[in-house]
């Protein structure tokens, strides 16, 4: 298969990328515009593949679209391309409408000029998120469950996923979502809970955990999302929704308490600090339809934070970079503490 991965330069989408190039043998190009999430360094292992390829671009860009498709002739898009950190969105929420409300319009009318002149028919899958639900004290979200969003971030989202379901109904585009509960693994930005605490704990730096720490979040494996997304593309029914949700669910101090457990750091670490204002404070995602179409998580949360955790202390060439440059700007904005 040939497949145009927008956003393909970040955490998720470089985690798709690998699997289709090297265990499904499919023609990859990659279409990113390469924000502060977005890194060549994600495509180190398989950039020099045979039937790889990189476009830098915007998805809001109809002319590097375009292009992208051009060079792409792609069987499929799968549009990860989003701003990805509820923190920021509360801070600077312009670039979330833009990437998720504008960049998906033009991801839509791109496939949908397309539709029908690929080989088997373009298909489109839209890469979503448990949080267009909202919070859930207790059980778990289905697909039918309704859309109540509480943040810029995925409010914009729940906007990318309308427009998708209308492009469906109206123009017959063969669409699908996919909606994820919260990943972890390599290749995560550390603005993110889990390798924010990792680099911090290996550092002896503050552990700042928001509010009373036990809000709940439902952790899933990159690896297992991306096949699951992998999945959804080869066997889900044009505009239906699916939900992919980990094995696993862990009040944030646990989450944060392994991790010092396994990295020897100090418990005294642990700095409680303000709250996120309207922090959701439990996700919880079914997976029972994606299930049935036969995929499952391999992944336990306890074996994949070990994992992860050995990752991020081998490749330190990785985040160096990255903890060493404008991170550290966002850091001090956002915590009001330092790093070392
Ligand atoms: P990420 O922040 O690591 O990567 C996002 C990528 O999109 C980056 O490479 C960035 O450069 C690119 N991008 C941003 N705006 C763009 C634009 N306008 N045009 C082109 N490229 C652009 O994010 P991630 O964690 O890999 O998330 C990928 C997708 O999965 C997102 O759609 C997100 O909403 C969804 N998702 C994430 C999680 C999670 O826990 N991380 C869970 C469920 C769903
Ligand atoms: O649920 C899926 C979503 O998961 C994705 O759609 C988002 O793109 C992704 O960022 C993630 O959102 P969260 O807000 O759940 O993830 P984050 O890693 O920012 O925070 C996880 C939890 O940890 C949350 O309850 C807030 C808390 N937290 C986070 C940070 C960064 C802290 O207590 N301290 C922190 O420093």
């Amino acid at each position: 298969m040939r497949l145009l991965v927008c956003g393909g330069a970040g955490f998720i989408g470089s985690t798709f990328a690998r699997q289709r190039l090297l265990e499904h043998g499919d023609e990859v190009t990659v279409l990113d515009k390469l924000t502060y999430a977005g890194r060549e360094e994600n495509f180190h292992d398989f950039a020099e593949r045979p039937g790889f390829s990189f476009q830098r671009g915007a998805i809001e860009d109809p002319d590097a679209v375009a292009g992208a498709i051009a060079a792409a002739e792609p069987d499929a898009i799968v549009n990860f391309a989003a701003e990805t950190h509820v923190d920021r969105s509360i801070a600077e929420p312009d670039a979330f409408v833009r990437t998720h409300a504008l960049g998906t319009y033009v991801l839509l009318e791109a496939a949908r000029t397309l539709k029908g002149t690929g080989e088997h028919g373009l298909r489109y899958l839209q890469v979503s998120t448990d949080e267009v639900y909202g919070s859930i004290e207790q059980g778990t979200f289905t697909e039918e469950s309704p859309l109540r969003p509480s943040s810029p971030y995925s409010a914009t989202k729940t906007g990318a996923d309308l427009l998708v379901q209308s492009y469906f109904h109206t123009y017959g585009l063969p669409a699908v979502i996919c909606r994820g509960s919260n990943n972890f693994g390599p290749y995560q930005y550390p603005e993110k809970l889990i390798p924010l605490m990792i680099l911090n704990a290996l550092h002896g730096d503050r552990l700042p955990v928001y509010g009373d720490g036990m809000q709940v979040r439902n952790w899933i494996h990159a690896g297992d999302f991306a096949r699951a997304i992998g999945h959804v593309l080869a066997h889900g029914v044009p505009g239906e929704v699916y939900n992919a949700g980990g094995p696993d669910e862990c009040p944030n101090i646990e989450v944060v308490k392994r991790i010092i457990e396994l990295t020897g750091a100090e418990e005294s670490l642990i700095e409680y600090v303000t709250d996120r204002p309207g922090h959701d404070r439990r996700y919880s995602l079914s997976s029972e339809k994606v299930r049935a179409l036969g995929w499952s998580p391999q992944v336990r949360f306890a074996e994949g934070l070990e994992e992860t955790v050995a990752w991020y202390r081998e490749n330190a060439w990785w985040w160096e970079p990255i903890r060493s440059g404008d991170y550290r700007e966002y850091y001090q904005r956002q915590y009001g503490l330092g790093l070392s």
